[in-house]
């Protein structure tokens, strides 16, 4: 790029950079104990790891879902479709201290099999998780998750997720581009 195309650049206020990267699809987090479960919405997620899959995410402390995924070390990653874009928002701004969002959502909890949380069953895709390493929860809010255990409906060939840019934005996944690269997954070998 050279020096006049960047002129054209103006600075970008630090507080909106998240914008900027916000990474793969909003998911919904769930987390049971005592067997009352929970459901809060998430977008700030990274793959850390091919195989075993390792995600890591932050969980505000603020949040219901941080004690109870603190306490229990498990958790459930619900891939929702831009179907259900209204419900995610309505579960990322109600706590779950005050409301079952399952009910107040009309949502259909299912029984995990490795974890107490349950998966949400209108979600196309449900990612069993076990907490592995809470060494950045305390300054971060950081939480190390492995998948124990992965859901999918084969039917829904191109699912739609939404993918959150910021203050109410979303980007919902459309046209895929097939573009060989040389990085293979270890398990894609
Ligand atoms: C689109 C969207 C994305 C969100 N992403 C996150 C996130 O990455 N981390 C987080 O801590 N809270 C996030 N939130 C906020 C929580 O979902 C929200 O605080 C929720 O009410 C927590 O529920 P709980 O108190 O029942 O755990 C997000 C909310 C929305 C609407």
């Amino acid at each position: 790029m050279n020096a006049k195309c960047q002129m054209k650049k103006t600075t970008f206020p630090l507080s909106q950079v998240y914008r900027l990267l916000e990474p793969g699809p909003v998911v919904m987090v769930t987390t049971a104990r005592a067997g009352r479960a929970n459901i809060m919405t998430l977008s700030w997620h990274t793959m850390m790891e091919f195989e075993p899959p390792i995600v890591g995410c932050v969980i505000s402390n603020r949040n219901y879902s941080f004690e109870i995924l603190k306490a229990t070390r498990e958790c459930v990653i619900n891939i929702p479709t831009v179907e259900l874009a209204e419900t995610v928002v309505g579960c990322g701004n109600a706590s779950g201290r005050r409301v079952d969002k399952f009910k107040a959502f009309g949502l259909t909890p299912v029984a995990a099999s490795v974890v107490e949380a349950p998966l949400i069953a209108e979600c196309y895709a449900n990612l069993e998780c076990r907490v592995i390493d809470r060494k950045l929860v305390t300054q971060y809010n950081f939480f190390v998750l492995e998948v124990v255990k992965a859901w999918i409906d084969p039917a829904r060939k191109h699912p739609r997720t939404i993918h959150h840019q910021g203050e109410g934005v979303f980007m919902v996944a459309g046209r895929t581009i097939n573009l060989p690269s040389r990085i293979i997954s270890r398990a894609g070998k």
